[in-house]
């Protein structure tokens, strides 16, 4: 099950996308952190560790931060474990987990969601920030996440979405399909960082819907599984391996 439709402008087959997503996130990396800070108000990193807290990371636990691209959300793990010793990160991106190895002292494999390369029962929390919309497969990435997840463990997925009122719909195309990339556009002065920002927009806007995911989610095997809406904007899926 394809998170979105095929963007033909940017690749034809589902083979191509990693490629292309790849060379995205490696030229955009520098930026990322600096767009992300204004592009979000600064909120970023304090809702990251607010949302794992309130859904049950605790220290001792053995967090897989999937997608961990500069390591946003696995450094407000970090906060919260109190340590990074039990803190793996996981990316295809080189450039974006270069930036992560420069302040998360996790350990970092380079890999895509719908092929972990770990055991079953590995991990008590399973984070993924912002990335959903990349895996090449829902079905398959889920079926990962509850496979390397223990007993008990808790997955934790984040995203944005698109409204579905049409004036609702018609600001969030204004600020994610014009505004933040034209201001990235601005501030960095870096094409790269503006197609990042841009391909951003263009894979919310084409997302599956919420009930997509959460159907994903229960064939997958998950139990308890909700989707939080916060602000008419984030969605926070969650559910627990049983
Ligand atoms: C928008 S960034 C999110 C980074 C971080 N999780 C955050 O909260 O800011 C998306 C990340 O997904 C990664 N990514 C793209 N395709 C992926 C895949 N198939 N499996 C895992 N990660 C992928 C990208 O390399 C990039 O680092």
């Amino acid at each position: 099950m394809l998170p979105h439709p095929l963007l033909k402008s940017h690749y034809a087959t589902p083979e191509a996308k990693p490629e292309f997503v790849n060379r995205l996130f490696d030229a955009g990396a520098p930026h990322y952190d600096g767009i992300t800070g204004w592009g979000f108000l600064g909120s970023g990193s304090a809702y990251r560790r607010w949302v794992q807290r309130r859904h049950g990371l605790k220290p001792g636990m053995h967090l897989l931060d999937v997608a961990c691209g500069t390591g946003l959300m696995a450094i407000e793990g970090m906060r919260i474990l109190g340590t990074a010793d039990n803190i793996t990160c996981l990316d295809p991106s080189e450039g974006m987990m270069a930036e992560a190895r420069k302040k998360l002292p996790a350990k970092f494999v380079v890999g895509y969601a719908d092929r972990l390369p770990f055991a079953d029962a590995s991990f008590d929390f399973l984070t993924m920030g912002y990335a959903l919309r990349h895996v090449a497969d829902l079905a398959v990435t889920l079926r990962e996440y509850h496979r390397v997840l223990r007993s008990g463990g808790r997955v934790l997925i984040l995203e944005v979405t698109k409204p579905t009122s049409p004036l609702g719909n018609f600001f969030f195309w204004l600020y994610f399909g014009k505004i933040f990339p034209g201001l990235t556009r601005l501030f960095t002065r870096s094409r790269a960082a503006h197609d990042m920002m841009y391909y951003y927009w263009e894979t919310m806007d084409a997302s599956v819907p919420p009930d997509s995911v959460l159907a994903a989610m229960r064939a997958a095997g998950f139990a308890v599984v909700k989707r939080v809406h916060v602000l008419g904007l984030f969605s926070e899926y969650v559910a627990l391996k049983a």
